[in-house]
């Protein structure tokens, strides 16, 4: 087993590197560059069926919920249809409404997840529409569903996930393509879409080359009892999964909040003790996180940044992690890397489990 690890200390160190590789798998022949549009014919919808969609809505658990999360806003932005992602072990004990014109998307790393398995069971029995989006081919979730997009991601060893989430959002990235050039996305736009999906593989690369700087964060990080992950809007999710991924192999209590959010009530929390790690892209509300930044300084509270090169943080001196821009609406794929890493190193400084946290499983078979 160990000469599966390649030379790599732990499966989950191995499974980061490898994403510029898993990425490139997962775009391979998906990208036709005639018609700005992905291609996906695994979906099993045509044009005219893609087109009379007018709601989406994503389910998984743990980390593939909150990439989950991603997805919809990228569907939203892209496409323009209503979109959300829920945890699909919560879905049928709610007495779901299942809708003809909603497309519903099961999102698995395993594809034997049984909470996800019974979702898509619940929407097929009421005559849903149902697709997934999954790594392992042939399992329980991909047959059950009418169609769907495989990760190509490789098998994944290590207990928390990285490289098959990345591949979902990528994947969700290419449906949000599809949705959206049966709709309003001009062929231009979706050029601009697939011409920055080609650059992730060279942009991740660079996002590892960073690994040494993060992983001197990661120890600092690691002292800490307790942590904020914020964001907003297309960072509120990579919070969630950065704080998701801390916890899992760290043991160390993460907590993820809409950085918009802090001022009604956690801000009450922070002093000294209690470290922040903040998502701030170049986008339309850097100012504003920005001051959410200067707020929690002010208070005595140590800021992490995960940004990109041109946010101007002016007087604000804290510690940043700069990853490289992609198109906006794919930020998300990119500010998530460095948050593997930081959980790895803060895990390996503490000296815990890597690969087999304890009292989790890889893929939860039982309810
Ligand atoms: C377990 C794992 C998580 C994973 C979740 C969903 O809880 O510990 O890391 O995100 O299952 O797994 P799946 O195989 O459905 O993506």
């Amino acid at each position: 087993e160990d000469l599966d690890l390649g030379g790599f200390p732990h499966y989950m160190a191995k499974e980061i590197q490898e994403q510029p590789e898993s990425v490139e798998r997962m775009i391979r022949g998906r990208l036709d560059d005639r018609f700005g549009v992905a291609r996906l014919d695994g979906l099993n919808l045509t044009p005219r069926e893609l087109r009379g969609f007018s709601r989406v809505k994503i389910l998984g658990c743990g980390s593939a919920y909150y990439v989950g999360q991603i997805g919809a806003t990228m569907i939203e932005e892209l496409a323009r249809i209503p979109a959300d992602a829920e945890a699909a072990s919560e879905f049928r004990y709610r007495n779901p409404i299942i809708e003809a014109d909603t497309l519903y998307i099961a999102v698995s790393q395993s594809g034997e997840t049984i909470d996800t398995a019974f979702a898509v069971e619940e929407i097929k029995r009421k005559g849903g529409r149902v697709v997934g989006l999954v790594n392992v081919v042939g399992s329980t979730i991909a047959r059950a569903c009418d169609g769907g997009v495989y990760l190509h991601a490789g098998p994944e060893i290590a207990v928390a996930s990285t490289k098959a989430l990345t591949n979902m959002a990528v994947g969700f990235a290419l449906i949000a393509l599809s949705l959206g050039r049966v709709r309003d996305l001009s062929n231009a736009d979706g050029q601009r879409i697939i011409d920055a999906i080609r650059a992730l593989p060279g942009q991740i690369k660079a996002v590892l080359d960073d690994e040494p700087a993060i992983a001197e964060h990661a120890k600092a990080a690691a002292t800490a009892k307790s942590l904020f992950f914020i964001g907003r809007v297309r960072g509120f999710p990579v919070a969630r999964e950065g704080a998701q991924k801390f916890k899992e192999i760290s043991y160390r209590h993460a907590e993820a909040y809409q950085t918009s959010e802090l001022k009604h009530g956690p801000l009450a929390l922070i002093d000294d003790s209690l470290p922040t790690v903040a998502i701030v892209p170049a986008d339309e509300l850097a100012d504003r996180n920005l001051a959410a930044m200067q707020q929690i300084r002010a208070r005595g509270g140590a800021v992490l940044a995960v940004t990109h090169e041109n946010v101007d943080f002016g007087e604000l001196d804290v510690p940043r992690i700069v990853v490289p821009r992609t198109e906006p609406e794919l930020d998300p794929i990119l500010l998530t890397i460095p948050l593997q890493l930081l959980a790895y190193h803060a895990a390996l400084t503490l000296g815990y489990d890597i690969d087999k946290p304890r009292n989790l499983a890889k893929s939860v078979t039982v309810e």
